[in-house]
């Protein structure tokens, strides 16, 4: 499942990523010190997390709603526990292979018990009972009292195709304790000393209206849903710039030009500029091993292959371009480096 979150500083002191450019993929929570351009909005979703304990992140397919919760807003919770020394265990799962489950694995792992497949049987029987909550289950946990936990969950809408083809009934158990924790913290009824469950959902925008074949999930969202804005061109040129200079490289004026010009005739050409800046990249290092790194605009413009929508059809040649950021296509692209 996911890789041990638990330990929030060795995140914030692990080594700088190997490349300065995830490509097509989320980025990585270990990938914070590369990942520009959401200063704002990673503020804004910790403020609507400390007032409700669920905040739903929507947004297109590809504007960036993964990788802004784990490279921006897991990554700067940690950053808080190091300074103020309040602890800050972090968990990420997604629903497809069964939302309880999840959890319980999750929770398992948090306590750290070697045996934690064995262990999230006892939970998941814990969290299957309808009286529960995600904080009292968490609070009886090994070393979990008093904690504060964030557990994200991406891509919810494959909820949707589990409540359909595997049990409906999980699906609406699962989703009664996301919504019972939202209410009792929003009520001021969370006992002291409790565990606090702090959930970070992301979910594609067109799959909102199923959300509110649920009791109780249409309610919590309205209070907590955040649609996530385009990068501003300001944070765009941080997003293409930064990464490479931490590396001693460059992005040519040219090329950030080039690149903030296709982000503004399309909708979703975040992935396709983080893809092509991953290949120019790769490239230069190959052609000057050891030399300072600068990227220009010149093979975009000399190669129409260079270009980022004809690069993603290369590399994808069996998919058609808008296929590609359908969420099967693109969860098994990301799934070949993600840990979940
Ligand atoms: N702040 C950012 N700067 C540069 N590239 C980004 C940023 N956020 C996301 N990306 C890139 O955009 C693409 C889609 O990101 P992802 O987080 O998977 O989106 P979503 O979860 O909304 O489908 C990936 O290629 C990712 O590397
Ligand atoms: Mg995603």
């Amino acid at each position: 499942m996911s890789a041990d979150l638990s330990a929030s500083v060795d995140i914030l002191t692990a080594a700088r990523p190997k490349y300065p450019y995830p490509g097509l993929r989320p980025f990585q929570i270990d990938e914070w010190p590369i990942f520009f351009g959401r200063e704002r909005m990673v503020d804004e979703v910790i403020e609507r997390l400390a007032a409700h304990h669920l905040v739903l992140i929507h947004g297109a397919s590809g504007c960036g709603k993964s990788s802004l919760v784990r490279a921006g807003v897991l990554p700067t919770l940690a950053g808080q526990h190091l300074r103020v020394g309040a602890p800050w265990r972090l968990c990420m799962m997604r629903p497809s292979n069964g939302p309880l489950w999840s959890v319980a694995s999750e929770f398992a792992r948090l306590e750290g018990d070697a045996e934690y497949i064995k262990r999230a049987g006892d939970i998941i029987r814990h969290l299957s009972r309808r009286e529960v909550t995600l904080a009292s289950v968490a609070s009886s946990l090994r070393g979990l009292q008093g904690q504060r936990i964030c557990l994200l969950v991406d891509q919810f809408e494959e909820l949707f195709r589990f409540e359909k083809e595997t049990s409906r009934e999980e699906a609406e158990l699962f989703v009664d304790l996301l919504v019972r924790n939202n209410v009792e913290v929003t009520r001021g009824m969370k006992p002291r000393g409790q565990a606090g469950v702090h959930v970070v959902v992301t979910m594609r925008s067109e799959f909102l209206g199923e959300c509110a074949r649920f009791n109780g999930l249409a309610e919590a969202i309205n209070q907590t849903q955040f649609l996530v804005p385009r990068m501003d061109r300001d944070s765009l040129i941080r997003a293409i710039r930064r990464p490479a200079q931490l590396y001693g490289g460059e992005v040519s004026a040219d090329l950030v030009e080039r690149l903030v010009a296709d982000v503004a005739r399309g909708e979703d050409e975040l992935p396709l500029i983080q893809h092509g800046l991953m290949y120019l990249w790769n490239e230069a290092a190959r052609a000057r091993p050891g030399g300072k790194i600068v990227l220009d605009a010149a093979p975009l413009e000399q190669r129409a292959d260079l270009r980022p929508s004809c690069r993603i059809m290369q590399t994808q040649s069996s998919m058609k371009r808008r296929p590609i950021w359908s969420a099967d296509a693109r969860s098994n692209v990301c799934f070949a480096h993600s840990p979940i």
